[in-house]
């Protein structure tokens, strides 16, 4: 059995944490911020929330509850980012968590030795475990695309993005058309001056209700009730879709050249009648920085005070070394997305970019781990585990569009019942 420590009390370490709980697992938490909560903790004094002041959930409420402890019915369809964590803050305090997190403690090393692992704390002191379970999130290291040329304006990543004050009456350009990007320029478009979005391969933009009934619950009925596969489901709600939505070219949004059902969902019931509307205009890739003004693949060029990259962010864990886990070639290395084979008992939860919330998805996630270190599952072999990734990462490529930012996405339903079948059998498989 043996003892596991657990970095970072944001969403998924909580979990894993209650399930290692009532596994009867022995754990410690270690959390460099003074509280739970990360990234839904708005200016967490960890330093690492991407947390703008408007942020709500994009999966709908019944949808994104742990499976013992639902979201108040009386909450609306989308959680804000407070309510959210205040919903985090009481399963945590119900499942008796926060006694067995040592907050405002930083792991500044984590190195295998024989038969373990030493962890170093941030005060220098060094323990002993049989595994470490790594959630520290991904989503806080900016990635900065690198445009030519140099602007003259104010410029910064979505990551550092609060609230619209400081772009009142400033023409703002915002880049990519992630979430990030199409909530920032929304929440921008009626204050600031003109708001453009820049996007290289645009998305597909989804509306967060069809017919007045929020989007994953359509998706939910097909999948969940009518029992239809993944790749079934989705091309029914692309349809359902354009008939809701209609042509986006409409609004000047090109199509993207891949299907729908292929790209990392982009959720947005305001986008489009924000453009429709002449808030928010939207550009080609930036082809060059030109002091103040910015210049666009189509050949345009136009002014602007500020500029918001809401490109994304860089994978990484500053405490391991690179021999041990290297995140620029390894993130699709991990059986089950969560071992690294080389090292079975570094085991990572919440690497996961999902088609569908990653919130309760990680809740599965905790029980697999706790079934493992609770003795009540075991892992295969190293040839079974690389054949379960190989296999993986064919349905990766075969289903999502071939882009660094696809190598963490997978399908709820499907990794679900992976790591659903695996603890049923007692023993992980392919
Ligand atoms: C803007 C935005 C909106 C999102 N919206 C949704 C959504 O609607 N639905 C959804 O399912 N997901 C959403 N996500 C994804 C979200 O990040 C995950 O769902 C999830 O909440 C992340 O939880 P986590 O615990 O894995 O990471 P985090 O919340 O980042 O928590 C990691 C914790 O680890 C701690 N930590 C890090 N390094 C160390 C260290 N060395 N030592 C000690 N502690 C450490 C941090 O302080 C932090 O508390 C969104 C992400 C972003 C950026
Ligand atoms: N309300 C919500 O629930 C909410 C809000 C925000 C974020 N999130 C979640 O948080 C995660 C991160 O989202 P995100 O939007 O911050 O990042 P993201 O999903 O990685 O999107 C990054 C965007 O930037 C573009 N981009 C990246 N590098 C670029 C470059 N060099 N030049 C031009 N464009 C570039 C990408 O385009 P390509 O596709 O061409 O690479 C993409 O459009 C996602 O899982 C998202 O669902 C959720």
């Amino acid at each position: 059995m043996g003892r596991t420590c657990i970095i970072g009390a944001g969403s998924s370490g909580v979990t894993v944490a209650k399930a290692l709980k009532q596994a009867g697992a022995e754990f410690d938490v270690f959390e460099k911020g003074s509280n739970i909560g990360g990234m839904w903790r708005y200016e967490n004094d960890n330093g690492q929330s991407s947390c703008y002041a408007s942020l709500h959930i994009d999966t709908s409420r019944p949808n994104l509850g742990y499976s013992d402890f639902p979201i108040d019915p009386k909450l609306p369809d989308f959680l804000s980012h407070q309510q959210f964590l205040e919903h985090l803050e009481r399963y945590a305090q119900h499942f008796d968590i926060p006694r067995h997190v040592t907050f405002g403690t930083r792991i500044n090393s984590v190195v295998p030795k024989e038969g373990g692992y030493a962890v170093t704390l941030g005060s220098g002191e060094s323990r002993e475990y049989d595994r470490v379970v790594i959630a520290t999130g991904h989503l806080s290291d900016p990635r900065m695309p690198d445009f030519p040329g140099h602007f003259d304006g104010e410029t910064i990543h979505s990551h550092h993005y609060r609230t619209a004050d400081p772009y009142i009456g400033k023409r703002v350009l915002v880049v990519g058309i992630g979430n990030s990007a199409v909530d920032i320029a929304v929440d921008l478009c009626r204050r600031a001056k003109h708001v453009t979005l820049s996007t290289r391969r645009s998305a597909w933009v989804m509306p967060k209700y069809l017919m007045g009934i929020p989007i994953d619950q359509w998706s939910g009925f097909l999948g969940r009730r009518l029992r239809l596969p993944t790749p079934a489901v989705r091309r029914i709600m692309a349809q359902l879709i354009k008939l809701g939505v209609g042509d986006q070219r409409r609004f000047g949004l090109p199509r993207p050249e891949h299907p729908m059902y292929r790209e990392h969902a982009t959720l947005s019931q305001d986008l489009l009648p924000n453009i429709g509307h002449g808030y928010i205009d939207v550009k080609p890739n930036v082809s060059g920085l030109n002091g103040a003004r910015v210049a666009f693949e189509d050949g345009s060029d136009a002014p602007y005070d500020a500029i918001i990259f809401a490109t994304g962010y860089k994978v990484g864990f500053p405490f391991l070394d690179r021999g041990v886990f290297d995140p620029d070639l390894q993130l699709g290395e991990l059986y089950r997305r969560m071992v690294v084979p080389a090292h079975p008992g570094l085991i990572h939860a919440g690497l996961l970019q999902p088609v569908g919330p990653t919130i309760p998805l990680v809740e599965t996630q905790g029980k697999w781990i706790a079934a493992l270190a609770s003795g009540r599952m075991s892992l295969p072999d190293r040839p079974t585990m690389d054949e379960e990734i190989r296999r993986h990462r064919d349905y990766q490529r075969r289903t999502y569009l071939d882009a660094p930012r696809y190598i963490l996405e997978v399908d709820y339903k499907l990794y679900t019942a992976q790591m659903k079948s695996d603890m049923a059998s007692g023993r992980a498989g392919t």
